[in-house]
């Protein structure tokens, strides 16, 4: 019977509680009729969505990466403050929409306080550069007395936000991005914007960009090149990373944590060779800001929008498997704990998001809400190894052969509760699992599967993929038993 062993002596890293982030752009829907939608019947008196405030702090994300994205890249942050009636209509080359620019820098923070999460700012390195970066930086993080943090507090906002961490740029080594640029390019403009926005405010972390997935033909290079120029500027380096079934094969699919496990440790690899090149003592943490599911092959393309105002984009319906991969993901970054520091969930509402609204009516749970809200809320400060002995495996296309069971723990010392999260990425057989417990005892075992892999929830049956109560988890003489039904994530608390 395979055994999943765990022992708080054997630690990988303490969580960051950004690692529950997630991602609002100017998109689709996201932003618009998304988060904010004066007129609502649940808006607050600044339009934001009550429904939606509610579903995202019942979600549990702790930070939000915000305007984009690929919005960003072409964004003119000043279009978005001031007073609303005089802010411009403006084309947004990213998605070919009309960004009515009623949404911006201030409305953000206003709802970021409602949701209690905290910022996370991309600066436009697309069609702008060193200055707007330096400009913006200003607007939000100097208190008053010179021009830009005055237009703040005219703008109503008296106190500096202090917005800590910033992204340098999104997606440049993408030729789909708008200003698009070679990793030399790159590297010097996000050094020289480092530069001046340090000069600006020294306490900010800076995420420098990396690259937009591990199947770019400069992943590796790219951020060897980034990391050689900006090394001594920069936190963090960008991950990005969106999965999905390619013809059928989900198998594949259901182990698609192996990629986002195998793209962190090579970019670990990448940073940590420039840090021997440089000599240097300082550790570069990653920042897996954009992952999710994403059935790519069903978007047009950037060309085939035609210019159109706020409309529906990408509105992913997640099925059973979609939970069972988010969970997996998840489980991949925690398993990271020590080296990846921010992760977002892209995006929040509509745009692939966990939360679904229709505009002026409901707003629901998808599937990849549940084991998203599981995780933030059971995951233990501390992340434990977890080793697995006499495991089955599971033939993938993808990825070759790979150990059918994925988990990993965390503890907790205050009070002793040890949290397993685990998936079986079998499509046919159920495992019965051992985990030696010593004196704990099984506060709860939650699971998400179904004998209906593609059951989704929509607006008129919400609760149609919720998590289920597993019965007959138990423990005999300090050993825990627990049947894992094929394609299945779970959550074991033993306290
Ligand atoms: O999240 C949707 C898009 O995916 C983002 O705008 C971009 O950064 C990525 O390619």
């Amino acid at each position: 019977m395979p055994r999943l062993v765990v022992d708080p002596a054997f630690v990988v890293g303490a969580v960051d509680r950004r690692l529950f982030g997630s991602f609002v752009e100017h998109m689709g829907r996201c932003v618009y009729t998304g988060i904010y939608e004066p007129g609502h019947p649940t808006a607050d008196p600044d339009g934001f969505r009550g429904d939606v405030l509610d579903l995202v702090r019942e979600l549990g994300v702790t930070a939000v990466r915000y305007p984009g994205g690929n919005f960003v890249s072409n964004y003119d942050w000043e279009d978005g403050v001031g007073p609303k009636d005089q802010r411009p209509r403006k084309l947004d080359l990213a998605w070919r929409a009309i960004e009515p620019n009623q949404f911006g820098t201030d409305e953000f923070m206003a709802w970021s306080t409602k949701a209690g999460v905290e910022p996370v700012w991309a600066v436009n390195l697309g069609t702008r550069g060193i200055k707007e970066a330096v400009e913006l930086l200003s607007y939000t993080n100097l208190p008053g007395g010179t021009e830009l943090p005055d237009r703040r507090v005219a703008n109503g906002q008296e106190a500096p936000y202090g917005i800590k961490v910033w992204c340098l740029g999104n997606e440049m080594d993408g030729p789909w991005q708008i200003g698009h640029k070679t990793a030399e390019e790159y590297a010097r403009l996000a050094e020289e914007t480092a530069n001046a926005m340090r000069r600006v405010d020294p306490d900010i972390e800076l995420v420098a960009c990396g690259s937009s997935n591990s199947r770019m033909p400069t992943f590796g290079e790219w951020e060897r090149v980034v990391l050689e120029r900006t090394y001594d500027l920069v936190d963090h380096i960008s991950l990005h990373a969106y999965y999905e079934p390619h013809d059928g094969d989900h198998a594949s699919f259901l182990a698609a944590a192996e990629d986002m496990d195998r793209m962190i440790s090579s970019v670990i690899a990448t940073t940590d060779h420039v840090k021997a090149l440089k000599r240097s003592t300082k550790e570069i943490t990653l920042s897996f800001d954009e992952w999710n599911v994403w059935r790519q092959q069903d978007f047009p393309g950037e060309l085939g929008l035609g210019i159109r105002e706020v409309s529906p984009l990408i509105e992913d319906t997640y099925t059973v498997d979609d939970a069972v991969v988010v969970g997996s993901l998840l489980i991949t970054l925690l398993r990271h704990a020590d080296r990846v520091k921010i992760a977002c969930l892209a995006q929040l509402v509509n745009v692939i998001g966990p939360i679904k609204t229709e505009p002026g009516g409901r707003a629901w749970r998808q599937s990849i809400f549940h084991p998203f809200a599981l995780t933030a809320q059971y995951a233990g400060p501390t992340v434990l190894q977890t080793a697995i002995s006499d495991g089955p495996s599971v033939d993938t296309a993808a990825f070759g052969r790979v150990p059918a069971l994925w988990s990993t723990a965390t503890y907790d010392e205050k009070t002793g509760e040890i949290a397993i999260f685990v998936v079986n990425r079998s499509e046919t057989d159920k495992l019965d699992l051992e985990i030696p417990v010593g004196g704990l005892r099984v506060a709860q075992h939650l699971a998400l599967y179904d004998d209906d892999r593609v059951a989704v929830n929509t607006a008129d049956d919400p609760d149609r993929v919720v998590p289920r109560v597993i019965e007959g988890t138990e423990i005999v003489d300090g050993v825990c038993t627990a049947t894992l039904p094929p394609a299945s994530w779970h959550l074991i608390r033993l306290t």
